[in-house]
């Protein structure tokens, strides 16, 4: 084939032709690539042509010029709706072809999910956590002195008789499975107690954890249970603190419209001690015979109190220089409270229907 001249506008109309002609015959995106190649590529007819406008004379660039940009023009706009048309029936074929029939059915794989038991122990720690607190463990398999005596229990306090602990045999192991999670406390003060001395840093933990006691199981008890524990030792702690943080822990876990109430009480290792209540969240205080809370308008949510100074002692902390308060609170309840779970039953026995209405939480 002879060269195209730019001057030629015959030839030039010629090879637009041609090339359009290519372009409308292509059927699929991949073919009109390669007609684009093929007539606007480096060596297409019309590429040539166009580089000779630079060698021609001034009185022939402005025609071939003109004759060029016109044939360029054309080429392009062919192109560009060539390939947008070669799109749209892309698009339209994927859609068609790759369509999902969502309303087949599938074989249903089972997602594991954590129990909301755990996941809830894990939203109680993140508020205390979130406020700078530490999160401390202790053993389940606890010993006798930790459970009891540290915490200024009465050799001959009924808690420890055997209808309510679980002693691990030989007696004289001094071993126990912990009746509730207070042992951590002494373990939680013990391990820091140097910090808090040298550095001043007072010590903020939250101990979540598997609590036992000799219950049968029934709608409200289970002999394995949850608690989650809070300790707070530093210089100049008061009730308020205490009550201000439990209003605080009470408002994220049931709203904003959480209301509570300290009832006096008593515990070996808290002085003073108290009860923990919430407004009843089903009547609102506001039903003499509503049944969750028996018409008194309060639910009892845990215990607390200002930390008893022999405690403090046993954990070789001075009760005249720092003063302490401990609360603790049952997971199972506050799940009830939350859920309206109404029998303990359901989160024990591991039927998955209970915790798949909890969702995938991870
Ligand atoms: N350990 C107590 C119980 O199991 C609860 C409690 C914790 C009370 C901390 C006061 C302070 O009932």
């Amino acid at each position: 084939m002879t060269d195209l001249s730019p001057l030629d506008a015959e030839g030039v109309s010629a090879a637009v032709e041609e090339a359009l002609a290519a372009f409308a015959a292509a059927s699929t995106l991949e073919d009109l690539k390669e007609a684009r190649l093929a007539h606007t590529g480096d060596k297409a007819p019309i590429s040539l042509a166009n580089r000779q406008i630079g060698g021609l004379d001034s009185a022939d660039k402005a025609a071939a010029g003109k004759n060029m940009g016109m044939a360029r023009g054309r080429l392009n706009k062919a192109l560009e709706s060539r390939q947008a048309e070669l799109e749209a029936e892309r698009d339209a074929r994927v859609l068609v072809e790759e369509a999902v029939d969502v309303t087949l059915p599938v074989e249903h794989a089972l997602v594991g999910a954590r129990h909301p038991l755990e996941t809830l122990q894990e939203s109680m720690c993140d508020v205390f956590v979130a406020m700078g607190w530490e999160v401390a463990e202790g053993p389940e398999l606890e010993a006798e002195w930790f459970n009891f005596d540290a915490l200024n229990f009465d050799p001959d306090h009924p808690a420890r008789e055997m209808q309510d602990t679980f002693f691990i045999d030989p007696p004289e192991s001094g071993l126990l499975l912990r009746t509730h999670t207070s042992p951590v406390q002494i373990r939680a003060a013990l391990a820091r107690k140097e910090a808090l001395e040298s550095e001043g840093r007072g010590i903020y933990v939250i101990c979540p954890g598997k609590t036992f006691r000799t219950d049968e199981l029934d709608a409200t008890h289970t002999p394995v249970f949850h608690q989650i524990e809070g300790l707070a030792i530093d210089k100049g702690l008061t009730m308020a603190h205490l009550k201000g943080t439990l209003d605080f822990f009470a408002r994220a876990m049931f709203g904003p419209d959480a209301v509570t109430r300290l009832r006096p009480s008593y515990f070996p290792f808290t002085e003073p001690s108290a009860e923990m209540d919430l407004r009843c969240f089903v009547c609102g205080g506001e039903d003499t015979s509503c049944r969750t809370c028996s018409g008194t308008g309060w639910i009892e949510w845990g215990g607390c109190g200002m930390t008893h100074p022999n405690v403090l002692r046993a954990a070789g902390i001075d009760p005249d220089e720092y003063t302490a308060f401990a609360f603790g609170m049952g997971v199972e309840r506050t799940l009830m409270f939350r859920h309206g779970v109404k029998d303990m039953r359901d989160m024990v026995e591991g039927d998955i229907r209970f915790s798949q209405q909890f969702g995938v939480e991870i």
